[in-house]
């Protein structure tokens, strides 16, 4: 197992996502300007089996899809990961058409003036735009790709792993101390991943709920249950790290109050786990008010919590506060 890096890491999630709409190359080459160490490009797969950045499949919160009448034919209604979605679906277009498509930003207190510029990016290109600009900038700017569905994918003959391993390996990613780190809230595709690849693994989870997989194969635990001593253990035989809902590092209650730390760094850098925490945002309306309106608070808390890494949406307020925690 890989020891703690010294520095916790900054992970660009979904890019510089507060200044750009999420997971076009404008995010996250804002975000690797901005000094992120790892950008996050979340998968899903086109008709053609063709990986692209989105966080969802379907897509009309983040694209101009719903504009284009040559699609209004494609909307439709599913079951993805048992919730009824309804709109217009990556698998149900080829990359060609998705690159017709625009990016939009799907906060609406969030900046819209780059709505429409932006074309939705392949994962082989948020690769190659990490390659550039390493050797560009003389730092290794890792990827962190996440498996979104892969459960749904797998059962539609779109699986992800795949393609995403063999993208990785003509681009030279291989062994532990690759530059990547391959997530995802389902588990049994992360054990398979372990069996046929030495990248590092990160077990994500929610806050509350269970992995799809568990709930598809009957297996009654809950994300809590693989946050147990117990647990991580098991985790620890197939992943490098987890990547958990903050609150179950620093929980809130009914009320929105913030309490005590949980042991869940303590207990997963026991099993020599990693642990990348999820989701570091500066809006007002995200940032708990303990904090008083300064994010550089929240990441002083988590950085002295021990956290091997954090997703931010902010790269800048983040590499900003790594930098003056450290000099505590
Ligand atoms: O992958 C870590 C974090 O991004 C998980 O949340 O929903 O933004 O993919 P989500
Ligand atoms: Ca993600």
């Amino acid at each position: 197992m890989k020891l703690a890096p010294l520095i916790p890491l900054i992970i660009a999630h979904r890019g510089a996502s507060g200044y750009r709409p999420e997971h076009t190359l404008a995010s996250y080459e804002l975000a690797i300007g901005m000094g992120a160490d790892f950008i996050e490009p979340d998968l899903v797969s086109t008709r053609d089996g063709i990986l692209i950045a989105r966080h969802e499949n379907e897509i009309s919160e983040t694209t101009d899809v719903a504009a284009h009448p040559e699609f209004a034919s494609r909307k439709t209604t599913k079951q993805i990961d048992g919730h009824e979605v309804t709109g217009w679906f990556t698998e149900d277009f080829t990359l060609a058409e998705i690159k017709t498509l625009r990016a939009k930003e799907r906060l609406r207190f969030r900046n819209q003036s780059f709505n429409g510029q932006f074309e939705v990016p392949t994962f082989a290109e948020v690769i190659a735009l990490a390659k550039r600009r390493s050797a560009e900038t003389g730092r290794t700017i890792g990827i962190y790709p996440e498996t979104k569905h892969p459960t749904y994918f797998r059962t539609i003959g779109l699986p992800l792993e795949e393609p995403l391993l063999a993208l990785l390996q003509e681009n030279g990613y291989r062994g532990r101390t690759a530059p990547v780190y391959i997530q995802s809230f389902e588990v049994g595709n992360l054990k398979r991943l372990r069996q046929v690849t030495d990248l590092p693994l990160i077990q994500l989870m929610e806050a509350v709920g269970r992995p799809w997989d568990f709930v598809v194969a009957g297996d009654p635990r809950t994300y809590h249950d693989l946050a147990t001593p117990a647990g991580l253990m098991e985790i620890a035989t197939y992943a490098d790290g987890i990547g958990p809902d903050k609150r179950m590092i620093v929980p809130a209650g009914p009320d929105g109050r913030l309490l005590s730390p949980t042991s869940l760094v303590k207990d997963a850098h026991a099993a020599k786990l990693l642990v990348h925490p999820w989701t570091f945002r500066s809006d007002g309306s995200f940032l708990a008010p303990e904090y008083g309106g300064n994010p550089g608070k929240e990441y002083d808390q988590f950085f002295s919590l021990g956290v091997d890494g954090l997703f931010s949406d902010f790269s800048d307020t983040a590499v900003k506060g790594r930098e003056a925690w450290s000099r505590h």
